[in-house]
């Protein structure tokens, strides 16, 4: 497997807007392209992740979404993208006017395809490949979509956030009901109907909200 990441992205994606988000361009993959029909035995024998940065996810949709709808949320502010993905609500917190976006993602394709994104829609992202789960920072705010889909990450995320919330900062999530959403402490922003593909979800549009992290 070359380590040409931008031109496995760009040889297997296409530059498309989401039904929600026609502000924002993003390198997506469709269903027919080969990336969705690798086997688990082909993909890591590729030395390829699973292609999390190849889909605008349901909860990051919603997130973005909100952030353009109401970007006085981050204008101004220092904000962190938690598994950042394919970079779509950092684009979207630059886009609002955010003073710093920092986008962290532990998998070096997303990291590649935020920096394509990023460009794509002439943003500036401070990218890093870097698991910030644990860690301390300036951030005023930070943003998690859709993350909350395996019990130990959700439980890992849970307590950092709570601890940064504690610490005065405003924590965001956007997240279609996915299993270890935090069920208490988060209060409801928006809701927003969002088309997906039935190739990744059980369905193709899904409710995804937006929560803020309270006090409990
Ligand atoms: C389901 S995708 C969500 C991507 C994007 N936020 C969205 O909504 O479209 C999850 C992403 O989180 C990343 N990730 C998982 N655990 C992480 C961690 N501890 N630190 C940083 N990134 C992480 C994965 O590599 C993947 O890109």
């Amino acid at each position: 497997m070359s380590t040409d990441r931008a031109g496995f992205i760009a040889a297997n994606t296409t530059v498309q807007s989401t039904a929600l988000l026609p502000e924002i361009r993003l390198h997506l993959a469709s269903e027919s392209m080969p990336i969705w029909q690798m086997s688990d035995e082909e993909r890591v024998a590729a030395g390829l992740p699973l292609p999390y940065w190849a889909f605008a996810w349901a909860g990051g949709q919603a997130l973005a979404r909100y952030l353009l709808d109401c970007p006085e949320t981050v204008a101004g502010m220092r904000v962190l993208d938690v598994g950042a993905g394919c970079g779509l609500e950092a684009i979207a917190a630059a886009m609002a006017g955010a003073g710093a976006v920092t986008a962290a993602d532990t998998d070096p394709f997303a990291i590649a395809a935020i920096e394509m994104n990023a460009k794509l829609n002439q943003v500036a992202v401070n990218i890093r490949q870097l698991d910030p789960v644990d860690q301390s920072g300036d951030w005023q705010v930070v943003m998690v979509g859709d993350l909350f889909f395996e019990q130990p990450l959700a439980k890992r995320l849970e307590t950092w956030l709570r601890g940064l919330r504690q610490a005065g900062v405003e924590i965001l999530i956007g997240d279609p009901q996915r299993t270890y959403l935090p069920r208490q402490g988060l209060e409801k922003l928006a809701t927003y109907a969002v088309p997906t593909t039935s190739a990744l979800e059980d369905s193709d549009l899904r409710n995804a909200s937006v929560w803020r992290m309270v006090y409990v």
